[in-house]
C-alpha cells in the first residue's frame, strides 16, 4: 500500500506514521508514505497558496493551482495511470466506518488531500476528488488528523502489517459486533475476579462466552449496531433479559 498525502504539514503526518505499527510496516516496506508540501507547487514569490474567498466572508481560501500542480506530481508516482482514489478529508464527507476501511486496503495507491483554512477551491475538488470522508460530526482545523486515523485503519488491514498476536479477525466491528472484554494478570484486582471460563481452558466454553459478550458488549454501548448483525433466536432473546 502506498499512501500519498497532499498537505501544508507534511512533518505531522510523517512523524506520526513513522511510530509504533505504522513505523514497522513503513520499515517492512509493507506500506509507505509519500507526504508534499502542497506550498511547494505554489507559484509566487512568497510560496502563497491561500487567498481571499470570492463573495468575501471569513477566512482564506486554498487556491486550485498549487493543489493541481501537486496532484500531477503524485499521480505519476501511482501504479494505475488512471482511477486512482483521491481522498478529500471533509466534514462534508461520509463518515468513515470499518467496511469503508476495508474497500480502502484493497488499493495499491491513495491520494489523500487535507485542507485547511476555510476549504480548497471547488474547481479543484470537481477535477481530481473520488471521495469525500469525514472522521465525524465534528470539526477540526485540517485534514492532516482525518488523513492518519484513514492511513491507521487501512494499514493494518494491509497483510503482513500486524503479526498473529495483534490479529485483526476477532475484533470490534466484524460481523457488526463489538470486541469481548479482555483481562490479563493479576487473577484478582481490586476484589475484581478475572471470570472464570477465561481460566478453564474450555475451547467450546470459551467460544461461546466470547460471542455472548460480544453481543451483550454492543447491546449496551452501541444497540444502533445490533441492526446489522447476525443473531439467533437466544442471542435476541439474551439481548431483551439484558435490558
Ligand atoms: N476536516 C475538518 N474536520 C474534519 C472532519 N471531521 N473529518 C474530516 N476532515 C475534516
Amino acid at each position: 500500500m502506498n499512501f500519498h498525502v497532499m498537505t501544508l504539514f507534511p512533518e505531522m503526518i510523517e512523524n506520526a506514521m513513522e511510530v509504533s505499527i505504522t513505523g514497522r510496516a513503513m520499515k517492512a516496506g509493507h506500506i509507505t508514505l509519500n507526504a508534499v508540501n502542497i506550498r511547494d507547487y505554489a507559484q509566487n514569490k512568497h510560496n502563497r497558496v491561500d487567498d481571499y474567498p470570492y463573495g468575501g466572508g471569513a477566512g482564506m481560501v486554498m487556491q486550485a493551482e498549487p493543489v493541481y500542480r501537486c496532484y500531477q506530481e503524485l499521480v505519476k508516482k501511482c501504479r494505475k495511470d488512471s482511477g486512482v482514489r483521491v481522498i478529500y478529508l471533509s466534514p462534508k464527507g461520509t463518515v468513515f466506518s470499518q467496511s469503508m476501511a476495508q474497500e480502502y486496503a484493497k488499493e495499491e495507491d491513495l491520494i489523500f488531500l487535507c485542507g485547511h483554512y476555510e476549504g480548497i477551491d471547488e474547481r479543484v475538488l470537481e477535477e481530481i476528488v473520488t471521495d469525500y470522508v469525514s472522521i465525524g460530526d465534528y470539526v477540526l482545523t485540517g485534514g492532516e488528523l482525518p488523513a492518519l486515523v484513514l492511513m491507521d485503519a487501512v494499514s493494518r488491514l494491509v497483510p503482513g502489517v500486524l503479526n498473529n498476536a495483534e490479529s485483526a479477525c476477532t475484533e470490534s466491528f466484524s460481523e457488526n459486533l463489538l470486541e469481548y472484554p479482555q483481562y490479563t494478570r493479576p487473577e484478582e484486582w481490586n476484589g475484581k475476579k478475572v471470570p472464570s471460563v477465561l481460566l478453564s481452558g474450555n475451547h467450546k466454553l470459551l467460544a461461546e462466552w466470547y460471542r455472548r459478550q460480544s453481543v451483550l458488549e454492543t447491546a449496551r454501548r452501541r444497540p444502533d449496531l445490533l441492526e446489522k448483525a447476525e443473531l439467533s433466536e437466544e442471542e435476541k432473546k439474551l439481548i431483551l433479559d439484558c435490558v
